[in-house]
């Protein structure tokens, strides 16, 4: 049996390597089971609860299409489109919200993670800056999901919750209504993704101004590889590759073979300018040709958004039916 596999990627920052490891390749993996039929898609209404910048949200938006579709996302493969270009969505959307008790919405982490930083910080009102977008954030999210009647959705350990959170709605849905209208969808937690560290040595995150852009021109890329914090060990001295970021992103993109050989340098001893130029020798080539796909594809936005309105067609097709069953079911439609 053919299973789903469904899931959100909101176009909030440039995609950098962490993104790459962490996201694209295991969903591209995913995708390329010919048991599985894959639904990847650009949520740009959830990125509406932090981009409140047009040219910025049109511009990362298109940053995020190319990027999946230069790193090797097939559309004739993968369900590939915009959640903004789905309304039954949002309609779904309500109707969940209809189901959801508060307390679910005060118990999920991004809100409570705002109001913690509120208390914190002493203020007054504890919901202060904290808008009904990031509220019912998880009930976008469960609509994106129950729709499609997805069966799997890989995430980060931290969206664990917001999978439990539509499982739950959709239970309570298919309770309140004694039919199975809602698939019960799971999370695929891929515990063996490394955290990929950014240029200070914490988490690569657009949030610590410490990324490697994935598709930065050579040039840049060879300066920020050099940017990599290293210690002020002696040239010759030997490096331990454990605490090393440079290895760290190496071996993320290196055969065992190379892996190994660059271990032995580090313990012979090795100049961080050396690892750096062997990091930077790994890199390029593997990067030079999804770039230059890249480049062609932000070239072009009209192409992106093509092979966007396509996607859009094919998922309204199988939308439409599901959302029209529940409208009957509820009560909404004969
Ligand atoms: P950022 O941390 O830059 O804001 P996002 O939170 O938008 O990145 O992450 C998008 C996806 O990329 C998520 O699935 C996340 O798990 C993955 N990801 C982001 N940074 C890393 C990293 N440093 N290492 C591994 N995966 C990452
Ligand atoms: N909330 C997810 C994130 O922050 C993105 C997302 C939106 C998503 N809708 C989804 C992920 C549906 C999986 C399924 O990364």
């Amino acid at each position: 049996m053919t299973r789903t596999v469904l899931t959100g990627i909101k176009p909030t920052g440039t995609p950098h390597l962490g993104n790459l490891l962490g996201a694209i390749r295991p969903a591209l993996r995913l995708a390329s089971d010919p048991t599985l039929r894959a639904f990847y898609f650009i949520a740009d209404y959830h990125a509406l609860t932090s981009v409140t910048d047009r040219d910025e949200l049109r511009r990362l938006t298109r940053e995020v299409a190319a990027t999946w579709l230069a790193c090797g996302l097939d559309p004739e493969r993968v369900l590939f489109y915009r959640q903004s270009d789905i309304p039954e969505i949002f309609e779904l959307a309500w109707l969940l919200a209809c189901f959801t008790p508060k307390g679910w919405m005060n118990k999920a982490h991004a809100y409570k993670a705002k109001l913690a930083e509120n208390e914190a910080a002493g203020a007054a009102d504890v919901d202060a800056g904290i808008h009904m977008g990031i509220y019912t954030y998880p009930i976008l999210m469960a609509a994106d999901i129950l729709l499609f009647e997805a069966d799997l959705v890989p995430v980060g350990e931290d969206q664990k919750q917001h999978i439990e959170i539509a499982r739950d709605m959709a239970q309570r849905i298919n309770h309140s209504y004694g039919a199975e209208l809602l698939k019960l969808p799971s999370a695929l937690i891929d515990a063996g993704t490394a955290v990929i560290p950014g240029r200070d040595g914490r988490k690569m995150s657009k949030s610590y101004d410490n990324v490697i852009p994935l598709f930065a021109p050579a040039g840049r890329l060879r300066k920020l590889i050099n940017a990599i914090v290293t210690d002020s060990t002696p040239p010759d001295a030997p490096k331990d590759p454990a605490t090393s970021v440079v290895f760290k992103i190496f071996e993320q993109f290196a055969s065992r073979e190379a892996t190994d050989e660059l271990r032995r340098r580090y313990q012979a001893g090795i100049s961080w300018g050396e690892a750096k130029a062997a990091l930077t020798d790994l890199l390029e080539p593997q990067l030079a040709e999804p770039r230059e796909r890249y480049q062609t594809l932000i070239a072009e936005p009209r192409r992106i958004d093509e092979m966007l309105a396509a996607g859009r067609d094919r998922a309204r097709a199988l939308a439409r039916p599901v959302m029209d069953r529940l409208r009957s079911a509820i009560g909404i439609a004969e």
